[in-house]
């Protein structure tokens, strides 16, 4: 198991800096943090937070200088074992910051990545003034809804997946952020209560957009540790575009009269995606991130 600040064992103590490391007594055993961090072969961000998670030390006391236990020591370097095997940092400290909230995660859901944060952003900026109803699909970590909801108490903000380990983890972080969203297991659209339709205000998704065939060539931290069904759709025609396809054909219903649908996509899929979302009374604009890559649709009904 993973260890945690509650189980920081005492026997952590600060030190002054690197010249007051030659006046620890050897016989004690203890180990220095700075050399702690440069033998692991990590990044020195990446080793200094997980010698940090191991410790309980904040990041001060840990870069400038710290003795460490042998107990914690080989704790920490149990750590530094798996993430050099690939484990990605965040499942390993187990939390991530998306915008304004903290999110538990581990191998159940996709780690909220700074591109979504941005999609949530967006969002933010689309959402009526008044009270309404927001879904999300494919929530995961209910990254998406959960900011929705923290930044917007009086919305109706409705959090869907078809992975129901997905929903486990979502619905704690909701309960330990005290945040109150609904839940609904199921495929697409398909998860949503009928009465709703014609009456979302905005329709939220980060769907597996990634096709089949790429899928071998994802880097290893992805690819052998987040979940493949959090990348790629199980059903469909496995061309990373089957909930685009999904949504362009069914989502309008749902939708209220004014309501949009914000959605992220491969930065290759603009053209592709746009054009699904032709005809039907649909109108939808591709937008970039901050590095200038498509990353976002924007769609909504012709008014
Ligand atoms: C790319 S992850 C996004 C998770 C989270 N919204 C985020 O941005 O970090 C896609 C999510 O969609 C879910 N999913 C996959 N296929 C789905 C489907 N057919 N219907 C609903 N959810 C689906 C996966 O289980 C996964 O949680």
């Amino acid at each position: 198991m993973d260890p945690t600040p509650a189980e920081v064992s005492p026997s952590c103590e600060r030190l002054p800096g690197r010249a007051a490391h030659a006046g620890v007594n050897r016989s004690t055993e203890n180990l220095f943090s700075s050399e702690l961090i440069s033998g692991s072969g990590l990044a020195f961000h990446e080793a200094e937070r997980l010698l940090g998670l191991v410790t309980g030390a904040d990041r001060s006391t840990v870069v400038g200088g710290m003795a460490v236990d042998h107990a914690l020591a080989s704790r920490f370097r149990a750590l530094v074992a798996r993430r050099r095997a690939g484990e990605p940092l965040q499942y390993l400290e187990g939390t991530v910051q998306f915008g304004p909230i903290e999110l538990e995660v581990d191998d159940r859901v996709l780690i909220p990545r700074p591109e979504t944060e941005q999609l949530w952003e967006r969002v933010m900026a689309l959402l009526p003034a008044q009270s309404c109803r927001v879904v999300d699909i494919g929530t995961g970590s209910g990254c998406l809804a959960l900011a929705i909801k923290h930044e917007r108490p009086d919305i109706h903000v409705v959090a869907t997946d078809i992975s129901s380990d997905a929903l486990d983890l979502a619905l704690g972080n909701a309960r330990r952020l005290m945040l109150d969203i609904e839940f609904r297991e199921g495929d697409g659209l398909a998860a949503l209560e009928p009465s709703t339709i014609g009456s979302v205000a905005a329709i939220v998704t980060n769907p597996p957009y990634v096709a089949e065939a790429d899928w071998a060539g994802l880097p290893i931290d992805v690819k052998e540790h987040e979940p493949k069904s959090a990348l790629v759709m199980g059903n469909g025609l496995g061309d990373g575009l089957d909930m685009y396809r999904h949504l362009g054909s069914e989502a309008s219903r749902w939708l209220a009269p004014s309501g949009v649908l914000v959605a992220e996509i491969g930065e290759l899929q603009g053209s592709d995606i746009t054009r699904l979302f032709h005809g039907g009374g649909w109108e939808a604009n591709v937008e970039r991130d901050w590095s200038g890559r498509d990353r976002f649709l924007l769609a909504w009904m012709e008014r």
